[in-house]
């Protein structure tokens, strides 16, 4: 076999401090003297270079599957507000470049036990990354499975901005949602957009809770007092779209008008008046599901749904294929998070600066859905955002760039909705819907930037945009014309 000279290391410049600080816990390996053929196994970087979450994500692998098996008891009536997680990750994935080690990342939790490829292997934990050093390395290219062992006590972690997310310990089970970062609060990920993989789950809880995650529900058994829910969901999945949630929940099913099953699950304890909402408005659903395919395309995964909390993290999210509901679900929000099915669950920002084309999106669609229903039409909608008066500090948030704190900024929804409307003015409604189902169709299943956004608006509408976009997205100021 000839020498193989290995393939320069090629590292984002946002991610240069953390490859030192990785450097550190794994230094690379040097070409043996006199010896120059041979590979340069190094380690992969702690991050894939997201500028705004430097930590999250992993370089140098590519994980196609999650198998997460999960053991949960919530708290005891009455206690402070902590569980005991204890899970089995068995993870496959691929090697992208010649590696020596490589991260999860696992927050909170720790890992007792590390097998790749049917061996116990050296590892090293700090507070945000999973370090494994596989013997033999593995070579790019290779696949291989790892299971992580780990487990530990739950709490209520918080995002930079003190938001609830991730694994958060509920009086009868726990929230699970994890946008942009909290998916390492409950399980080994390689936790970043870019990359996608399906997801299977076996969750054990106590007999009476019910345990809810993506996709179909393939069963449940009971013994000694504790059952299992298993769930299997095969489309592409980023991690911050995963779920897990448990308690007191009522599911129920039903096959929506397009086809798609419908799988919610409502919170036994939710007051009469959030029930009687909630209800009113995922009855809509299937309506919705056909609006949205016929502004979007095809609805891009297997199953759909509800969870819908008695307790709050603040916030919905659009879990993917299980929409999340914090106490209620107001038809605006369910129209929005199903949106995003399409806009930031099958196409995903590819970083999170890109994010206005998640929230953007999903606004721009309750405002078409709520004119759709002979309320505030689309073009209201946005002449209440323009009645912002310009010395509004709304305005002066950067939309295609807000800064790790203001990814969920009001100008990342409402600027966003409205950057979409004056598109939608600028090149017509016929290049504006073929532009919205070419998105889908071309970087579904993927992720996709604002570049990518700006130069598909300028091809399916032959105009040149960089002035429009400038004004709407990348000036600090209140439009006043495009
Ligand atoms: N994407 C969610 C929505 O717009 C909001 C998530 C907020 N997350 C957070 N950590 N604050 O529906
Ligand atoms: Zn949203």
């Amino acid at each position: 076999m000839p020498a193989r000279r290995p393939a320069p290391l090629k590292i984002p410049l946002a991610a240069a401090s953390v490859l030192v600080a990785s450097l550190c816990i794994a230094p690379a390996a040097h070409a043996a003297p006199g010896n120059p053929g041979t590979p340069r196994y190094g380690p992969g970087t702690a991050g894939v270079g997201d500028p705004y979450f430097p930590l999250a994500g992993n370089g140098g692998i590519d994980v196609l599957h999650y198998d997460l098996d999960l053991d949960y008891t919530p708290p005891a009536a009455g206690a402070p507000l902590t569980g005991e997680l204890q899970g089995v990750a068995t993870i496959d994935l691929v090697a992208t470049q010649d590696l020596r080690s490589f991260n999860l990342d696992l927050r909170g939790l720790t890992a007792t036990q590390v097998v790749v490829g049917g061996k116990a292997m050296a590892f090293s934990q700090d507070d945000k990354e999973l370090v494994v050093s596989p013997r033999p390395k593995l070579k790019a290219g290779a696949q291989t499975e790892v299971v992580v062992t780990y487990g530990g006590t739950t709490t209520r972690p918080e995002d930079i901005e003190g938001a609830l997310y991730g694994w958060v310990t509920t009086a009868d089970g726990a929230m699970v949602v994890n946008e942009p970062d909290g998916a390492p609060t409950w399980f080994p990920a390689n936790d970043h957009p870019t990359d996608k993989a399906s997801y299977s789950f076996e969750i054990t809880v106590p007999e009476g809770l019910v345990a809810v995650a993506n996709g179909l529900l393939q069963g449940s058994e009971t013994s000694a007092g504790r059952t299992t829910w298993l769930w299997d969901a095969p489309d592409p999945m980023a991690a911050y779209l995963a779920t897990a949630t448990v308690g007191d929940f009522a599911l129920s099913q039903y096959t929506a008008a397009n086809g798609t099953p419908i799988i919610d699950a409502i919170d036994a304890d939710l007051i009469p008046e959030n029930r009687d909402i909630t209800n009113a408005s995922l009855a809509l659903t299937g309506e919705m599901l056909t609006f949205f395919e016929e502004r979007y395309g095809p609805y891009p995964f297997i199953a759909y749904g509800a969870i819908v909390d008695d307790d709050s993290v603040g916030y919905a999210l659009e879990t993917q294929t299980r929409s999340f509901f914090s106490r209620v679900a107001r038809e605006g929000t369910v129209a929005h998070e199903l949106s995003h099915q399409w806009m930031g669950n099958h196409v995903s920002p590819e970083r999170w600066s890109d994010i206005w084309l998640n929230e953007g999106w999903a606004t721009y669609s309750e405002w078409l859905w709520s004119e759709d229903q002979g309320r505030a039409t689309a073009e209201e909608s946005f002449q209440e955002v323009l009645a912002i008066p310009a010395d509004d500090e709304f305005w002066e948030t950067v939309v295609r760039d807000p800064g790790p704190f203001g990814i969920f900024s009001g100008a990342v929804y409402d600027r966003g909705a409205a950057t979409l409307h004056a598109l939608r003015g600028e090149i017509g409604d016929d290049a504006f819907f073929a532009l919205a189902k070419t998105w889908v169709a071309e970087f579904g299943g993927g992720t996709a930037s604002t570049d990518d956004f700006i130069a598909l608006s300028e091809s399916v509408s032959g105009q040149q945009l960089d002035a429009f976009f400038d004004v709407w997205l990348a000036a600090p100021t209140k439009p006043v014309s495009w």
